[in-house]
């Protein structure tokens, strides 16, 4: 099951010049693995690659960065945080921004990045809201 769904000219460009490092970094991802309330959530991957280390966010992935990822296996977080086999692993399906793994990484750094932003007085445009990233049924 492919989730990664690749768009038009530009990405198909892209992930060519990716091609030298992995043939499998996406371009973008739909998450969905965990999808029941809400909508599945469309995710900038690319975008996030110049932002902070892979292993911020593929934290069981010691270790990978562009150069070491085609030699590496990397599993999706839905793989371990669907059913995970301990309660102290957080769940992907569970409401709260504090203990859905998504929440915590990807909510976790657009607010402290929004907070640093505002004190430094300028713009930042990552989302924060539940409808900016679950976008309303129509
Ligand atoms: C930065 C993006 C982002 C924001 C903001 C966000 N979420 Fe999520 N949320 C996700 C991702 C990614 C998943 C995992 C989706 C999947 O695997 O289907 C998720 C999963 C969920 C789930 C479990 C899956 C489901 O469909 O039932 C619920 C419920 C949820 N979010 C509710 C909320 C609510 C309520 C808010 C606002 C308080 C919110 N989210 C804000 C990204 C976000
Ligand atoms: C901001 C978070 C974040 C960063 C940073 C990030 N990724 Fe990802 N990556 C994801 C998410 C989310 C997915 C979608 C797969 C999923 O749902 O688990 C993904 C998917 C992937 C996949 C496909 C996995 C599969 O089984 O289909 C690869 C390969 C990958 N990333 C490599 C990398 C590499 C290499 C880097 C650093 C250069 C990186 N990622 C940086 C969040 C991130
Ligand atoms: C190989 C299995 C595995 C994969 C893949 C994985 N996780 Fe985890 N995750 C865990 C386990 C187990 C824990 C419990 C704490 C620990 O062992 O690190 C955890 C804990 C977490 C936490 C809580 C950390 C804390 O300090 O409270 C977050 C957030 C998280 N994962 C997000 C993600 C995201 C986002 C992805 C995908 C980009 C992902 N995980 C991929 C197994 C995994
Ligand atoms: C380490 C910090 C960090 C993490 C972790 C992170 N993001 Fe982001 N995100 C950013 C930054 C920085 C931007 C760009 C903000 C801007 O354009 O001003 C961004 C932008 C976005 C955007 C908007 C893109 C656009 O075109 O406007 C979406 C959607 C998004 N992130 C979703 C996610 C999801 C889903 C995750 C978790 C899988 C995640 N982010 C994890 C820092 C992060």
């Amino acid at each position: 099951m492919r989730k990664f769904v690749l768009t038009g000219l530009v990405a198909a460009t892209a992930a060519f010049a990716l091609v030298a490092y992995a043939q499998d970094i996406p371009e973008t991802a739909v998450i969905d693995g965990c999808a029941d309330a809400k909508a599945p959530v469309e995710f900038p991957h690319k975008a996030h690659l110049e932002v902070t280390d892979c292993t911020t966010c593929h934290h069981k992935s010691e270790g990978l960065t562009l150069e070491t990822a085609a030699s590496m296996e990397v599993k999706t977080c839905v793989s371990c945080h669907g059913e995970p086999e301990d309660a102290e692993t957080p769940l992907c399906s569970a409401k709260s921004l504090k203990k859905n793994p998504y929440h915590i990484t990807c909510v976790g750094c657009h607010k402290t990045m929004k907070k640093e932003a505002k004190a430094a007085g300028t713009e930042f445009g990552a989302p924060t809201k539940c409808t900016a990233c679950h976008p309303k049924a129509e």
